[in-house]
């Protein structure tokens, strides 16, 4: 069965063509981050605009790349949720206008469950149980797969999402948007031991980060003398720290024989190393799919396509979007 997934949920306008949720025969990304950069980040409204002027162009070349046309898609797919609900909205009408064109079901997609869905993209043969770190800009959170479409979610952030403190820090340190990326590069300069950071363990299973982004801004003010490289690279080995042994204690009490990465900040060169070395160190199997399938893409949106039209179907047409989508508990 061949897909067409979008994803507009945020800044990227993505299309893909996935075979039986698993073989990628294309994947187009569009990223808006030159239209936001002056902003400092992402402004909704234009967020939008840009949707409406891009998915078509972006559908067109995924098919393309794709060697297929309207008619050799079996489904088509949108993340409808969660995100900004105007860019949501854009890449929502645009599936049910295509699967109403080919007389093909829409199947609504969650972006966090997309996320999870990356790593099966990579490793068809993945067995549950599965301990997952989803991180991106919105959202952080540590989820037993306990089977497909069976989730156990077991901690979440109690204040800003793991991208968000790399996106806020990056502005204060005057490194631009998006600024994971930025800190991910600079950190290779720098001594992830020069300033001894806290790691806020306090709220395990909860993640929290505002903590850490106070202690990097009173120390820049206190200690001018510090290389902005050796912050970078001490605040970032800290929010790895706090993300990887939370992630292995999710994975220890739930007896996880792996240890699987997704979101933007899994992109993150010392989060994959380190993951890679704690899993080798326990015994353990690491699935870190490539950074291109860790940021958003609509590959992970055709994946959980055809994974969720065969346990729930197709989504009926006159559904909307949910700006605040949870990936629900239900294991
Ligand atoms: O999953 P994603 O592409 O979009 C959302 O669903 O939010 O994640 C975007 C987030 C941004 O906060 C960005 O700064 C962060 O992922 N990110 C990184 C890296 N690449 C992207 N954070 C740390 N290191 C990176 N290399
Ligand atoms: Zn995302």
């Amino acid at each position: 069965m061949r897909i067409l997934g979008i994803e507009t949920s945020c800044d990227e306008t993505a299309a893909a063509v996935v075979d039986d949720g698993r073989f990628v025969v294309s994947s187009v990304v569009s990223s808006q981050v030159d239209l936001h950069a002056r902003f400092g980040g992402v402004v909704p409204e234009i967020a939008s605009r840009a949707h409406v002027e891009l998915v078509g162009p972006v559908v067109a070349d995924a098919l393309g790349e794709a060697g297929v046309d309207l008619s050799g898609v079996d489904a088509v797919a949108a993340c409808h949720g969660p995100g900004l609900a105007g860019a949501l909205l854009v890449g929502v009408s645009a599936a049910k206008a295509l699967a109403l064109v080919a007389d093909v079901p829409y199947v609504g997609v969650n972006h966090l469950e997309a996320h999870l869905y990356a790593a099966w993209l990579e490793e068809p043969e993945l067995l549950p149980p599965l301990a997952v770190l989803i991180a991106s800009g919105g959202h952080t959170l540590v989820v037993i797969v306990e089977d497909h479409g069976r989730y156990r979610v077991v901690g979440q952030t109690l204040d800003d999402a793991a991208g968000e403190a790399f996106d806020k820090v990056a502005r204060f340190l005057g490194l631009g948007y998006p600024g994971g990326p930025a800190i991910d590069r600079l950190a290779r300069e720098g001594s992830p031991d020069a300033i001894a950071f806290p790691r806020s363990m306090a709220g395990e299973p909860d993640f929290s980060f505002s903590g850490l982004k106070t202690a990097v801004v009173g120390h820049v003010r206190k200690h001018p003398e510090s290389t902005t490289a050796d912050v970078a690279a001490s605040f970032q080995a800290a929010v790895v720290d706090q993300l990887v042994a939370k992630l292995v204690s999710a994975a220890d009490a739930a007896d996880a024989p792996a240890l699987v990465l997704g979101g933007g900040v899994a992109a993150n060169s010392a989060l994959r190393a380190r993951v890679e070395e704690v899993a080798a160190a326990t015994g353990r199997r690491a699935f870190v799919p490539p950074a291109a399938l860790c940021t958003d893409n609509a590959a992970m949106i055709a994946a959980t396509a055809w994974w969720r039209l065969g346990s729930d179907g197709p989504t009926p047409l006159d559904s909307g979007v949910d700006p605040g989508l949870a990936l629900p508990s239900t294991a």
